[in-house]
């Protein structure tokens, strides 16, 4: 949420925790967690999986009612004052789950500082990107205050899940909704991990899940998990003939961009995978397909985010194959990310039955 010289300072702090020698350790964490949900699914595999609700960790059903709570008040100007929004039930729960949200980071925090004072990082390979708050100084010396650190964690704890929960779900709904496509997916999937020496994904097995990368991207487009940002500019800018004033709000609707009819033709709803070839990727503008963001204020997460779709998807499609609840209706609606009205509904079979 910062901006000027107090975004530039915290990006450059934090762009080395992105570096790909730090995330490659993060397959296996991301291959445990797959792991659980497969777990999790595989109760629900060849049974009535609507029979049975999962319940949310408070953390994320506390982000998910913000998030929401975020589009109602956005829609109801009467609700834009504090002094009247938060005398309302919305805004009363809107204060807890935040303090709850904040209050989770700044646990996360303090582990993380008691481990450090306890520990010898000379010792430490490479440091995450919790370490890298911590212990960053800039040229002048200068660390992150607490409150800096904390508005950092909750940025990340949010980005970090919100933003793939989101993708990975839509991408699991289209491959339900498009069965050749994940017979494909399937088919790669089982052929790279047969290649493997521990029958296991890892990160140099990553870049050979073509097919699933063009299935992921896809999914994107057609979804756009963040569907837009917003700018406010500070000088005057000119599109033709039009001349923006400073102080403008201006949004950048990614959603309506990856559904430009000229560049994506009059079939941009269905999901074609193909569009993401080498060839029909050439041929394109590289701004045409944005889902993180361009420019130097893009996603810091992007390769994470990748890497960690292709491993939980691999995980999920190794195991299971998916299809659609065609009773269920998915509607779509934006609030931070882009999520389904009312869930999406998904039939699980195992594949070895
Ligand atoms: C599919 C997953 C993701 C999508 C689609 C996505 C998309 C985006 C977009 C569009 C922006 C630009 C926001 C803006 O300009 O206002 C952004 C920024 C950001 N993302 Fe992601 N993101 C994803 C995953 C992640 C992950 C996994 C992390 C962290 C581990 C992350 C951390 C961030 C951060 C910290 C920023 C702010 C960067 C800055 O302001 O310099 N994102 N993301």
């Amino acid at each position: 949420m910062s901006s000027g010289q107090k975004w530039k300072r915290s990006r450059h702090l934090l762009t080395p925790a992105f570096h790909f020698d730090i995330l490659k350790p993060y397959v296996k964490i991301y291959k445990t967690c797959a792991d659980i949900l497969s777990e999790n699914l595989n109760e629900h595999a060849d049974t009535d999986c609507q029979s049975k609700r999962e319940t949310n960790h408070p953390y994320v059903s506390a982000v998910q009612d913000i998030a929401m709570t975020w589009l109602l008040r956005n829609k109801s100007p009467w609700l834009y004052p504090d002094f009247i929004f938060y005398r309302t039930k919305q805004g009363q729960k809107f204060k807890a789950d935040c303090d709850y949200v904040h209050k989770i980071a700044e646990d996360i925090i303090d582990k993380r500082r008691r481990e450090l004072e306890s520990e010898d990082l000379s010792h430490k390979r490479y440091l995450d990107f919790l370490d890298i708050l911590l212990t960053a100084k800039d040229e002048s010396g200068n660390g992150l205050t607490k409150e800096d650190i904390r508005n950092e964690v909750d940025t990340f704890l949010f980005e970090g899940h919100d933003t793939t929960a989101s993708a990975i779900s839509w991408i699991l709904y289209s491959l339900a909704e498009n069965p050749e496509c994940q017979r494909k997916c399937q088919e790669e999937i089982d052929k790279v991990i047969s290649e493997t020496k521990s029958g296991r994904l890892e990160w140099k097995d990553l870049g050979k899940l073509d097919y699933l990368t063009e299935c992921i991207k896809e999914g994107m487009r057609v979804h756009s998990p963040v569907p837009g940002v917003s700018r406010v500019n500070t000088q005057p800018i000119k599109v033709d003939d039009v001349t923006i004033p400073p102080g403008t709000i201006i949004l950048i609707n990614f959603y309506a961009l990856h559904h430009n009819p000229t560049v994506w033709g009059q079939n941009h709803m269905e999901f074609k995978p193909e569009r993401f070839n080498r060839d029909n990727s050439e041929k394109r503008d590289s701004f045409a397909f944005c889902p993180f963001s361009a420019g130097p204020r893009n996603c810091i997460g992007q390769n994470f985010a990748m890497s960690e779709e292709k491993v939980v998807l691999a995980s999920l499609l190794r195991r299971f194959s998916f299809s659609l609840d065609k009773d269920h209706k998915v509607d779509k609606v934006i609030a931070a990310v882009m999520r389904p009205v009312d869930g999406i509904k998904l039939y699980i079979r195992s594949r070895d039955n």
